[in-house]
């Protein structure tokens, strides 16, 4: 069930209608529903319970520090990807042991900060970063635990722009020099080689390209254990899709079924060919726990008729939500009344570009004044936004019940420029 419904013509975010919140906290403002949030993360962790495993979610998609909290106290770990994340989690009462470290440019600052912390593993990219990794934690008297990224080489049939594990991507290591790498690896005294890992790409809604991935690495362990280097954990990557709405577009995967699936190889392989040894599994989800939890709530400030199209400007930009100008994403727009009648709009925001739309030929019953949400923006929106234009950013709030709590203040527009200075 949707935590965003209609009652009597009103879209309501659980307990809450909209315009209240748009009159309460002004527009644009990201909502997000507690109650979709916990759902998404426990459908996860209950198909991961009883098993040896750990959700690290992938905070990029979103990294409000009350989303952390709320995700933290349900046993979370996190996927981070920079130094700024890891003291977003620890802000956020979060625990740095389980903490996994992803990224092709992780810097000798971050690279401490994270020893110091005794993250769970970085998730190392190339051999360079092998090396230095070795020294920092050298020069620190500690042992990094690592895992590879590996490139499986499947293909994960989404954007190419979040396409991840092809053999052109900047990502990881090939699949064909993963062993070699391993071995040189294990020689480093001051790294602990405990874990191998994958990410193919976002946005997947079928997830046989995660299983094929998930048997690539199965065998690279297989082929490890056979020189005496064992692993202790398998992270599939995230990834997993989730559905935006888009007409004609396959149901994505449910999460629970997804991570049976998992289970269900890794136990088959465990017992016919591992021994039976244990091996931790870790999944980093991002956009699956929090896409459908929130809405960007925003204002039509005019409607302008043209001759070939018809606009209508709201008060969101792609400073909001880059997903539409960046990857021509595909994002659900609906009024918060619902009215009948109306026209076809692009719906494009106050910003100097033509590349700032939000949505493209709508069928919408709208009037100025009116509000529209864009449906489905938990995932990659504020994490993503920008003060282009000397726009501050969006408010947040998170819905719990009936209930509505502001989790990041809009921003003014001296707080944008009060780190410059003239030179005069
Ligand atoms: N792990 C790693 C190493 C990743 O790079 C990513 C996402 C994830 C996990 C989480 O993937 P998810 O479960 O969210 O698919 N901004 C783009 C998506 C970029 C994804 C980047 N990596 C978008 O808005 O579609």
């Amino acid at each position: 069930m949707s935590q965003f419904d209609y009652q009597n013509g009103v879209l309501r975010a659980e307990g809450v209608a909209l315009p209240i919140i748009a009159e309460t906290f002004g527009t644009p403002t990201y909502v997000y529903s507690k109650a979709q949030l916990l759902e998404n993360f426990d459908a996860y962790a209950n198909a991961c319970a009883g098993r040896d495993a750990l959700v690290c979610y992938a905070m990029k998609a979103n990294s409000n520090l009350a989303i952390l909290d709320l995700l933290a106290r349900r046993g979370a770990g996190f996927d981070i990807v920079s130094g700024g994340e890891l003291l977003r989690v620890i802000a956020a009462g979060g625990d740095p042991k389980k903490v996994i470290f992803s990224g092709v440019g992780k810097s000798v600052d971050e690279m401490r900060l994270a020893l110091q912390h005794d993250i769970l593993c970085f998730n190392v990219e190339s051999i360079p970063e092998l090396h230095r990794l070795n020294e920092v934690a050298g020069a620190l008297g500690k042992k990094a635990r690592v895992s590879l990224r590996v490139n499986p080489n499947v293909d994960p049939k989404t954007h190419p722009y979040i396409a991840t594990g092809l053999k052109a991507s900047k990502f990881g290591v090939a699949f064909s020099d993963a062993l070699d790498t391993y071995r040189m690896a294990a020689q480093l005294p001051h790294l602990d080689v405990a874990g191998i890992d994958c990410h193919i790409g976002s946005q997947l809604l079928d997830d046989t390209p995660l299983l094929e991935a998930l048997d690539r690495l199965i065998e690279l362990i297989d082929a490890l254990a056979a020189e005496g280097i064992h692993l202790h954990h398998l992270d599939v990557g995230g990834g997993l899709g989730i559905d935006y709405g888009v007409a004609g577009e396959e149901a994505p995967a449910h999460a629970g079924d997804y991570v049976t699936r998992v289970f269900q190889r890794v136990e088959a392989w465990r017992a016919e060919k591992h021994g039976g040894k244990a091996i931790k599994v870790i999944f980093e989800p991002g956009r699956s726990i929090v896409g459908n939890t929130g809405v960007l709530l925003t204002k039509v400030e005019f409607i302008k008729y043209g001759e070939e199209k018809n606009f209508c400007i709201v008060d969101a930009a792609m400073n909001d939500m880059a997903r539409p100008a960046l990857y021509q994403a595909w994002m659900d727009m609906q009024p918060v009344k619902q009215a009948t009648g109306g026209a076809t709009f692009d719906v494009v925001g106050p910003i100097c570009e033509s590349g700032d739309w939000l949505a493209r030929d709508r069928a919408l019953a709208v009037e100025a004044g009116d509000l529209l949400v864009m449906k489905t923006a938990g995932a990659y929106g504020m994490t993503m936004a920008s003060n282009y234009n000397t726009r501050g950013r969006a408010a947040e709030v998170i819905v719990d019940g009936d209930q509505v709590h502001l989790v990041r203040r809009r921003e003014t527009p001296e707080e944008l420029f009060a780190l410059e200075s003239l030179i005069r």
